[in-house]
């Protein structure tokens, strides 16, 4: 081996050196991110510490990879012309416009999120796609700017996982649901709050859903239910059993029980 060729070998070296550096960084930083940070959040949220996607995030969310699977998730969703559409936790509204754009002038859609500055980000780009069809509300979970039984379809997309009560904003997604209406949870693995399918069903059997369709993998899973005929039993808050004083049938029925938690029966009608 020559002078020259000895160069070209020490070089090549240090080349794939800083390859097997930059592996080795993005390696790690997919770790603490998709492993550590996920241990920390599920604690932090077993102590009540849940804490919404900060707006300083949004570039996380709206980023091109994730533009990229916005129809075939929208797909799976499965939104019709004229539907009426409730998206819960809407963010910087990534998913909004091109759902609005499925339904159609016949159709509506209420984005709602928890953060003014989330919907003020729906708001422009709603104003910039030119749609009549879309009303944006800052509105919480628990408490959500529809009728009764007025919804098609409702959508969320990595957001149940991070509401401090799930079942008690599934019991309210479950009351603005028409009794034919689907509710679509999406969730994406690299989300810190992902919860694997098995869990997300396990909520949503809790809140009085049943699982009709389910697409995708675990990296991004997507799951539609319907109202089952009633709630079953709760998981959180201590497993309180009490009878469902606003309906007198199951006075009438006593092994007609449910199990509820304090939150739901506090909840407003
Ligand atoms: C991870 S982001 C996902 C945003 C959007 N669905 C997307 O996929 O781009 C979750 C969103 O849910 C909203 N959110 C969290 N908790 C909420 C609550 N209790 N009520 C309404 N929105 C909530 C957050 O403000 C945040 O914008």
């Amino acid at each position: 081996m020559n002078t020259q060729d000895r160069k070209t070998a020490v070089i090549t070296m240090k080349r794939h050196r800083w390859l097997w550096t930059l592996l080795g960084v993005a390696g790690g930083f997919l770790f603490l991110w998709s492993v550590v940070f996920k241990i920390i959040v599920r604690i932090a949220a077993r102590f009540g510490y849940a804490t919404p996607c900060p707006i300083s995030f949004a570039w996380l969310l709206d980023n091109p990879i994730r533009r990229r699977y916005t129809r075939p998730v929208l797909d799976r969703v499965g939104i019709q012309p004229g539907d009426v559409v409730l998206e819960l936790g809407s963010g910087t509204g990534v998913f909004t416009v091109a759902a609005a754009q499925r339904i159609g002038p016949r159709g509506r859609m209420v984005a709602v999120d928890i953060q003014p500055e989330m919907i003020k980000r729906v708001e422009q780009r709603v104003r910039a796609a030119g749609l009549a069809n879309v009303e944006t509300r800052a509105a919480d979970a628990y408490h959500l700017p529809a009728a009764d039984e007025s919804v098609d379809r409702a959508f969320l997309i990595s957001v149940l996982e991070e509401i401090p009560d799930p079942i008690r904003a599934l019991a309210e997604l479950r009351r603005v649901l028409k009794p034919d209406g689907v509710l679509s949870i999406t969730a994406e693995f690299l989300d810190p709050d992902y919860w694997f399918p098995a869990e997300t069903i396990r909520q949503l059997n809790v809140a009085g859903f049943t699982l009709v369709e389910r697409f995708g993998n675990l990296w991004c899973y997507t799951l539609n239910f319907r109202k089952a005929e009633r709630q079953l039993e709760s998981t959180r808050q201590g497993e309180t059993l009490v009878r469902n004083r606003q309906n007198g049938a199951y006075d009438e029925h006593p092994d007609r029980v449910e199990v509820v938690t304090p939150a739901w029966t506090a909840a407003p009608a």
